[in-house]
């Protein structure tokens, strides 16, 4: 049983000003589920992207079933049997989801593309991971959690034997998360070896074999799940104990901030009343689609609202575009960092600057190049953002670096109220008690904290009010005292009912 599929010995890359991995090994033996761990930029991903061909290493060698593999690349590594799901989606958006399954080796019949033989095949594969989908529909217009689920079902139709899956929960519902969970059991039974990234500690235990740890471009060790524990894991990927998971602070309710009254826009925006104090955190918690984004959009000025008002200190504002919101102090750190919150292409002083400049540009409208750095420097040491310097591009980071830039524009400003959607998704633990203290600051001087997230843990460890929504509505308010995992469940499946109890289908 102890068939060695990938040996990596000795693997070294660095990227100009990084040495993002220093002398890696690392195995995986068919039919386990090994969890490679470690903080942000420890070097996860791109050890991966070398297995998977994406990168090639500077040095080391790279076996496969047993055989050294001179140049990987991508095509090669397809050949092999090796799969990955990206952390960051990957996807060709105005394609089906068919077109992306298939893409690279699409199914043609008489020299033509057969798009009937793809959608049919597509919708096998879909139906087999019980994926409720149409392969005919258009990537760009599927939630985040769907896209994701397109990225799982692509690495999958191809046979692979290696499977990487980077980050594949971290946009999931909980009923995605139990479906690929059935699904890794089943392709561990046919002998395929998996490697599974999350910085969601909690759900390993379901599915995990052996843990193999990195830290700073490092390799630290390899146990077998059952003979460690979640605390000792967490203590080698951080190099020392993390004292309290959900930090929280107390202080004095003050003046009312914000207020949304009776806002509509569109169908998962109905009706919505919120109110926002001084000195508070307000959670919103809710099951993936309730429309708590959709409501975060239309405050800020992203979505058009159909009526209703926001108030904001005693008065009521306009906002009809997001600079509307921004200018106003209202400010939104969206979900999707990738698409709404970040120019990957663009440095990350640049990407700081930009929502900035208002304050960064001079009366003749020349930026001020020292406040524009020393913004950007300040972000990167409040947030312990890891990157060579501020001159690097954005995307150019790990994921949950690139997370906290998206954080880090909004630190310089006087903003009255920021909402933060979904901040800790592909973060590791320690990074995410620093979002928290961060969330904590701005509630001391206060700020207005809105906070969306799914991971209910963190909602009741970290708001001082919860909020829940439902099918576009607001369905519950709860003390934090008063909340329980099972109370905001309650309230988060209140749906309408939408067909008449008394008609009869059978
Ligand atoms: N294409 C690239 N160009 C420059 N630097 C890079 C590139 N890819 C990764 N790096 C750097 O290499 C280091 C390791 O990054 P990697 O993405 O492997 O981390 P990770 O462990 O996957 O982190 P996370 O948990 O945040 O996803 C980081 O310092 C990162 O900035
Ligand atoms: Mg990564």
């Amino acid at each position: 049983m102890d068939e060695y599929i990938v040996e990596l010995e000795h693997v070294s890359k660095s990227f100009p000003g990084v040495l993002a991995l220093d002398d890696v090994s690392f195995d995986l033996k068919s039919g386990e589920v090994l969890a490679l761990l470690g903080e942000n930029g420890a070097g996860k991903s791109t050890l991966m992207k070398i297995l998977s061909g994406v990168y090639t290493k500077d040095s080391g060698i790279i076996k496969i079933f047993g055989q050294v593999v001179d140049s990987m690349n991508a095509k090669k590594a397809g050949e092999l049997g090796i799969a990955i799901i990206h952390q960051e989606l990957n996807l060709c958006s105005h394609l089906t989801v068919a077109q992306n399954i298939f893409l690279g080796r699409e199914i043609t019949g008489h020299g033509m593309l057969s798009s009937s033989k793809m959608n049919s095949e597509a919708k096998k594969i879909l139906k087999s991971l019980n994926i409720d989908m149409e392969p005919e529909m258009i990537v760009g217009d599927l939630s985040v959690s769907k896209q994701q689920m397109v990225e799982i079902a692509k690495a999958l139709s191809s046979n692979s034997k290696i499977l990487i899956m980077d980050e594949p929960t971290s946009a999931l519902t909980a009923k995605e998360i139990e479906d690929l969970f059935l699904i890794i059991k089943k392709l561990k039974k046919e002998g395929c070896g998996i490697v599974y990234i999350s910085h969601r500690l909690e759900e390993l235990e379901h599915i995990v074999d052996r843990v193999t740890i990195l830290r700073d471009g490092q390799y630290i060790n390899s146990m077998n799940f059952k003979e460690t524990s979640l605390p000792e894991i967490i203590s080698f990927m951080v190099g020392r104990n993390i004292k309290e998971k959900f930090p929280r602070i107390t202080c004095k309710k003050g003046k009312k901030i914000l207020e949304v009254r009776k806002l509509n826009a569109g169908p998962m925006v109905r009706d919505i009343n919120l109110d926002l104090y001084e000195g508070e955190i307000v959670g919103i918690a809710g099951l993936m689609g309730a429309g708590r984004t959709e409501t975060t959009r239309a405050i800020f000025g992203i979505d058009a609202k159909e009526s209703g008002d926001i108030i904001l200190d005693g008065k009521t504002v306009k906002i009809e575009k997001p600079m509307d919101a921004i200018s106003q102090g209202i400010v939104l750190v969206p979900e999707d960092r990738k698409k709404d919150g970040l120019c990957t292409k663009l440095s990350i002083r640049d990407n700081i600057a930009l929502p900035n400049l208002d304050i960064i540009c001079q009366k003749a409208g020349i930026i001020n190049s020292k406040i524009e750095r020393e913004m950007a420097n300040k972000a990167v040491s409040d947030l312990k953002i890891k990157l060579p310097d501020i001159e690097v591009n954005a995307g150019s980071l790990s994921g949950g670096n690139q997370q906290k830039v998206v954080v880090g524009k909004w630190l310089r400003r006087k903003s009255r109220v920021v909402i933060f959607d979904e901040p800790t998704r592909g973060i590791d633990v320690a990074a995410k008690v620093e979002i928290y203290n961060l969330m904590n600051d701005l509630k001391e001087q206060g700020i207005g904290v809105l906070f969306v997230s799914s991971e209910l843990p963190e909602v009741i460890g970290i708001s001082d009010r919860i909020i829940v929504m439902c099918d576009g509505k607001i369905t519950g308010e709860l003390k934090t005292e008063e909340a329980t995992q099972d109370i905001i469940l309650q309230y988060a499946t209140r749906f309408d009912k939408k067909i008449d109890k008394d008609v009869q289908y059978k």
